[in-house]
């Protein structure tokens, strides 16, 4: 497996690439839901390139930018035991240099739910990938249904600038409670990870009620709210949507492809899970 650590590194390798490659775009602190995203690569492609870069743009001035956990070494020795081909791994100032001032804003749906909260985290978002896109060309990216809106953010810029690249949205990989994997876990207390299962059975709970025939979206919310609130470690409720899945506008009743999302606080952090109806 090379490791590069420029863009000049990372184009180099890619030219020496004959077949179809598939990138897998990540902050690092790897857990079992970014490997999915590598498997699905390697099945899908005959390289795999994957990223690891903890991107400062999308990150806001009061978050956990510094904090944020990092373990390169422990990262690359799973992504070799993947078979990854390459990981890009550059520094910084390597795609933000002095000057850098271009940046990718996807209007309409960036400014609800993650967006309306973390003003400016979807512009950082889309200007990282379309960069890492630029620099990897892949054939495909592969992208975890974790992360709903991000997945119809980069949906949408990908379609509106006719990129020319498949996006691969994976599904969710949980613990055997219930709870998304997310690199932010390893925050919770022993007491707050317990009582994070409530978010997979409140999005249960809505999924239950919809096979029941329930369409109404308003009791749906307040179902969840409900159970959500009956867990004294859990809150505040950020937001609690049932959207449509490609504008993400609020739905009065749920009859389309629709996104159940939420965002809730265990302390000082931040989980946001979602499913998908039907
Ligand atoms: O989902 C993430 O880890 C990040 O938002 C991404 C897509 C790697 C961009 O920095």
């Amino acid at each position: 497996m090379q490791i590069a650590r420029t863009i000049d590194d990372m184009k180099a390798a890619r030219r020496r690439m004959r077949g179809r490659v598939g990138l897998v775009p990540t902050m690092g602190y790897l857990h079992e839901g970014h490997l999915v995203l590598a498997r699905n690569s390697n099945r899908d492609n005959k390289f795999t390139v994957a990223s690891i870069f903890v991107n400062p743009t999308q990150f806001g001035p009061k978050e956990d930018f510094a904090k944020y956990p990092r373990d390169p070494d422990r990262d690359c020795a799973l992504l070799e035991r993947e078979k990854v081909d390459v990981v890009f791994m550059p520094p910084g100032e390597e795609m933000y240099p002095p000057g850098f001032n271009t940046w990718v804003d996807v209007a309409g749906v960036t400014e609800r739910l993650e967006g309306a909260i973390r003003p400016g985290h979807f512009r950082g978002v889309a200007t990282v990938c379309n960069k890492l896109f630029n620099i990897v060309d892949p054939h495909r990216a592969y992208f975890g249904q974790k992360d709903a809106q991000q997945v119809v953010v980069i949906k949408k810029m990908a379609k509106d600038l006719n990129m020319n690249l498949e996006i691969v949205v994976v599904p969710t990989v949980r613990e055997n409670d219930g709870l998304a994997m997310s690199s932010r876990n390893v925050y919770l207390s022993p007491d707050q990870r317990k009582a994070a299962a409530v978010l997979h059975q409140s999005l249960s709970l809505a999924r239950e009620m919809w096979r029941n025939g329930e369409r109404r979206a308003e009791r749906m919310r307040q179902a969840m709210t409900g159970l959500i609130r009956k867990e004294p470690l859990a809150g505040p409720i950020d937001y609690l949507s049932i959207a449509d899945a490609e504008t993400l506008e609020e739905l009065e009743e749920v009859e389309r492809p629709a996104v159940v999302s939420l965002a809730v606080r265990f302390g000082p952090t931040r989980l946001i899970d979602n499913i998908t109806l039907p």
